[in-house]
């Protein structure tokens, strides 16, 4: 299969890694950075224009900005599959923008990049299709009405879940560590946590953790003390706010 990116950007670049290997080749376009050009040298592919990716690709990603849209749709018109990652633009938008080409809408989230990602799909997707996307992680098939409280939580998370990381390494190092100790001990736990909580509620994790008296409910007490869940929910409620302007 032939994949084809209209647009070189952050996502484009995580999708094509996940790929990397497991395409016949790729193809990438960008608005004159250089990114496509760069991507098609570090993965192997070419960089081309936005006519020629519709045209050669057996699978097109729209990885643009969504408000590239309208821009980029009459250079696409040759494409005849069309996964669109837009955030917070419904597939019935994309499908009106390409009468002629079968749309899916997708929101992959950074782990794609290392075949972990999850990635929520409204549409008929083929059976290649299909495959292609569940190498790069977990697919879940969502109703197009549910993609921006997803999108919320699963796509803008992976920031989340990194300045957490970074926060307790920094506390780490504050605390007397060294730095590159702190990074990995908070990221080989984050790593085992993700494994264990596949298996166990999160609050059954905390509760194993957290002693009555030990440390860890001191810590716990702290966070909620400083708003850490009122915080989590701020970030939600502000990228659905982003979203809908
Ligand atoms: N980042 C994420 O974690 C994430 C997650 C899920 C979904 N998304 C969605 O993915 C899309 C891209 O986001 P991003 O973060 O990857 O953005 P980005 O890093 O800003 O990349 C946007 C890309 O679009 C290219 N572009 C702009 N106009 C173009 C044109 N006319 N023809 C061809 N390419 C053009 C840009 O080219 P230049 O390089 O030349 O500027 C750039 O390569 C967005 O719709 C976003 O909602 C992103």
């Amino acid at each position: 299969m032939v994949i084809g990116f209209c647009g070189s950007g952050s996502m484009a670049a995580a999708m094509a890694r996940g790929w990397a290997g497991a395409a016949d080749s790729m193809l990438f376009s960008d608005a004159g950075s250089g990114r496509a050009k760069a991507l098609a040298e570090e993965l192997g592919g070419e960089a081309v224009g936005n006519a020629e990716v519709a045209e050669r690709a057996d699978l097109v990603v729209l990885a643009v900005k969504p408000a590239k849209l309208d821009e980029v749709a009459p250079e696409l018109q040759a494409a005849r599959s069309l996964v669109s990652i837009l955030a917070a633009v419904p597939v019935r938008r994309v499908s009106d923008a390409f009468p002629g080409a079968e749309v899916l809408r997708l929101m992959p989230n950074v782990g794609v990049e290392v075949r972990r990602g999850v990635l929520c799909v409204a549409g008929e997707a083929s059976e290649a299709t299909r495959e292609k996307l569940e190498l790069l992680g977990h697919v879940v098939e969502l109703p197009d009405d549910d993609f921006d409280e997803a999108t919320a939580v699963m796509s803008c998370a992976p920031a989340y879940l990194a300045l957490a990381v970074e926060a307790l390494a920094d506390a780490g190092t504050a605390a007397g560590l060294d730095a590159e100790l702190a990074r990995e001990l908070v990221i080989e736990t984050t790593a085992g946590t993700a494994e264990l909580l596949r298996i166990r509620h999160p609050a059954d994790v905390r509760k194993a953790v957290a002693s009555p008296g030990g440390s860890t409910e001191a810590g716990l007490e702290a966070l909620d003390r400083e708003g850490a869940r009122e915080a989590f929910e701020a970030a939600v409620r502000a990228s659905l706010e982003r979203m809908r302007t």
